[in-house]
């Protein structure tokens, strides 16, 4: 397993400039308009800049705080995590999580310290960047109890991901190209709940008629494919999706066990 080392970026001006304002809408993390224009389309380091957003009393506002403090992630990151997590989190939970390329392990904390029915989470990537260390510093200073349930078990999915029991819930935000079809794979083999947030999809290699590719763009195209596999399995599937203006990858694919 190899540690990367971390490397801010500086804000995109013409990104912010280019946002719509309809596509700013953020629904878990309660913003005020100067503190989304603040986040939106800011491509650099949630450092201590940031903290006079965070102004309240509550767990979500103390955890983006204590980040803050840190320079832990990138802003993008944290609102793609808090956008996510709270798309799926009602559906998507079971005694053990998988944040499956993981990377900076932000989805997985927000399951230790929000789900109280969530006694583990396994943070599962093959290469482990230095800001997942500061995230769990992070989580275990504004929610102590987090330190018993959070558990790094990385290495690649296809070794870590045997060992996942039965039921296991899976999440993965942006896992490559085919490892969000691995993943989907690996929650119908283990009965569990699953949801991703797909990026790019190998294209070359997609499973959906050449005419749906066309008719509604390859990426669709693919994830059309995806939501048939998993009904076939006897799964429930959602689309959702989070802000356009944190991620143009913004599709949720949301999927659980149909009870008969
Ligand atoms: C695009 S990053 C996404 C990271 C994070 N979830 C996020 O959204 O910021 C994809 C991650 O998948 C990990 N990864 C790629 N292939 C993997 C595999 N076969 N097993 C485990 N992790 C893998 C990479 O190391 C990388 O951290």
């Amino acid at each position: 397993m190899t540690v990367r080392t971390y490397t801010p970026r500086v804000q995109d001006p013409s990104r912010v400039a280019a946002l719509v304002p309809g596509e700013l809408r953020l629904r878990t993390l309660r913003l005020g308009a100067d503190a989304e224009r603040a986040f939106l389309g800011n491509t650099g380091t949630l450092d201590p800049h940031f903290l006079r957003h965070f102004t309240g009393a509550g767990l979500l506002d103390r955890f983006g705080r204590a980040l803050a403090e840190r320079s832990a992630v990138r802003v993008k990151e944290w609102l793609e995590a808090c956008e996510f997590f709270g798309r799926v989190r009602r559906r998507v939970r079971a005694p053990v999580v998988a944040d499956i390329a993981a990377s900076h392990g932000l989805v997985g904390a927000l399951y230790a310290l929000f789900e109280r029915s969530v006694a583990e989470v396994r943070w599962i990537d093959r290469s482990v960047p230095e800001s997942r260390a500061a995230v769990l510093a992070a989580a275990v200073e504004v929610a102590p109890w987090a330190a018993a349930k959070l558990r790094a078990d990385d290495g690649w999915l296809a070794e870590r991901g045997a060992a996942l029991p039965a039921g296991a819930a899976l999440v993965a935000v942006h896992a490559c190209g085919a490892l969000t079809d691995d993943v989907l794979a690996l929650a119908i083999a283990r009965g569990g709940p699953v949801a991703v947030l797909p990026c790019c999809r190998p294209h070359g290699r997609s499973p959906a008629p050449a005419a749906v590719a066309r008719a509604l763009g390859g990426d669709t195209g693919f994830d059309v494919d995806r939501t048939y596999r998993l009904e076939r399995a006897g799964y429930t599937v959602r689309w959702d999706a989070i802000s356009a203006a944190i991620t143009p990858m913004n599709r949720v694919i949301a999927a659980w066990p149909t009870r008969e």
